[in-house]
């Protein structure tokens, strides 16, 4: 046998901007700079934008023509920014990243180029892997542009489009050379959206950040009404959980069975899939950890008081905790307990799901009781289904 270590180091940054197409505004700039060889031109830029952002913001792509303009020396953009439809649905189009090879092989784009992608966390993940499998993987940088993709998608390692229908089925990891999270992004955001990335907050609390839980408790009201300063915050904070997880937690790429910061998420994904993706990612996540806290409760785990200040605190800032494809069935069967297996075979290995144990803890179980599931389910039904929500939430008094 001749076997070698080898050892890479990986500096994994995000940035916290605004403006970030200002041409005064120098992260972006000083980010391709530190590409550029000695005495080299400018270094080549493709720029991919999610369309749906660009809809809301007209003047983006002028915006960005200027800041390249200004910034000539630095970068080059090789064409006017390629504009694709955001949203789930774009990871679900093969031909979208066939799309952007050729525009990566038409610019001829290098690895000392960057692709550069701004937009939601669907548009991320296709880009991301359009860029990573590109002659073997393109600098790339992020710039996500909702709540959600700037405190936990957006910031990770991992991109992504979905084949066979299911999420995420083809993917890489892939460390970007920079995130770059614009809040003047998130103003131009409808409400729901607004709170997608509340929900992911709360989940990285649970299982690891008591004190961040009880942050958002005392501004559960602010969160509500999606007030900009509260949602900062939160964005901040569930950034640097998530980038401590992959940086500190001993597993960026998932080589093991653990995934933590999928608490919530076996059904979330389902319940997506199920809905034809009509169910946002933020919405199923809400209802996805409503599943696991009360199996958890039932099953002895979780006191019953911190189970109802979890789900207190997912409705205080605005969150169903029922869908009703909950309780579709097929040949007699609860479609969404097929998720269970689905998450097993993404990850390979033993199934491996992540429960709350109290507020900041959480224990992983490799067996979920599938005659209790549906008691579960049945309970949400009754607690937060359709006219009985209100009748049994269990809201807490500090977060009402
Ligand atoms: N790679 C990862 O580690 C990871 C982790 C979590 C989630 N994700 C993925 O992220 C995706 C969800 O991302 P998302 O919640 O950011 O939503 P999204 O990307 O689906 O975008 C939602 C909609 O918002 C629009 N949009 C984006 N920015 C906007 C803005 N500032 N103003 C107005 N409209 C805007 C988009 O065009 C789209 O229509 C899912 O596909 C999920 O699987 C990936
Ligand atoms: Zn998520």
């Amino acid at each position: 046998m001749i076997a070698r270590t080898i050892q890479l180091t990986y500096e994994h940054r995000v940035f916290f901007t605004r403006a970030v197409f200002d041409p005064g505004n120098p992260v972006l700039r000083d980010l391709i700079a530190e590409g550029r060889q000695d005495g080299s031109g400018a270094v080549k830029i493709l720029m991919v934008i999610d369309q749906g952002l660009a809809e809301s913001d007209p003047l983006l792509v002028e915006r960005i023509a200027r800041y390249a303009d200004a910034h000539a020396e630095v970068l080059q953009l090789v064409e006017a920014p390629l504009l694709i439809p955001g949203g789930e649905d774009c990871k679900n189009d093969w031909a979208l990243v066939e799309r952007i090879w050729e525009r990566i092989h038409a610019g001829g784009i290098c690895r000392h180029s960057y692709v550069i992608a701004v937009g939601g966390g669907a548009l991320l993940d296709l880009t991301g892997f359009a860029a990573a499998t590109a002659h073997r993987g393109i600098r790339h940088i992020r710039i996500p542009t909702t709540t959600l993709s700037q405190g936990d998608g957006g910031v990770g390692v991992k991109n992504g489009v979905n084949y066979f229908g299911k999420k995420n089925w083809i993917g890489t990891f892939a460390i970007p050379h920079a995130v770059v999270n614009d809040l003047d992004f998130l103003r131009l955001l409808p409400p729901a959206q607004r709170r997608a990335g509340i929900i992911e907050a709360i989940k990285v609390a649970l299982i690891r950040d008591r004190s961040l839980f009880e942050a958002m408790e005392a501004m559960a009201g602010r969160l509500a009404n999606l007030e900009e300063q509260a949602l900062e915050t939160v964005i901040r904070r569930s950034a640097e959980l998530h980038m401590n997880h992959i940086a500190q937690g001993g597993d960026p790429f998932e080589l093991g069975s653990a995934r933590p910061l999928d608490f919530g998420h076996w059904s979330a994904h389902k319940l997506e899939q199920i809905s034809g993706f009509q169910v946002g990612h933020g919405d199923a996540v809400a209802v996805g950890m409503a599943v696991d806290l009360i199996y958890a409760r039932r099953r002895g785990l979780l006191p019953p008081e911190d189970e109802q200040r979890a789900l207190g605190l997912i409705r205080a800032v605005g969150f169903n905790l029922y869908a009703p494809e909950l309780a579709l069935r097929q040949n007699g069967e609860l479609i969404i307990v097929r998720g269970l297996e689905e998450f097993r075979e993404h990850l390979g290995g033993e199934l491996t799901i992540t429960l709350v144990t109290g507020i900041g803890r959480a224990i992983e179980v490799h067996e979920m009781d599938t005659d209790v599931l549906p008691l579960v389910l049945d309970e949400m039904a009754v607690r937060f289904g359709t006219g009985t929500a209100q009748a049994a939430g269990g809201v807490p008094a500090r977060v009402a």
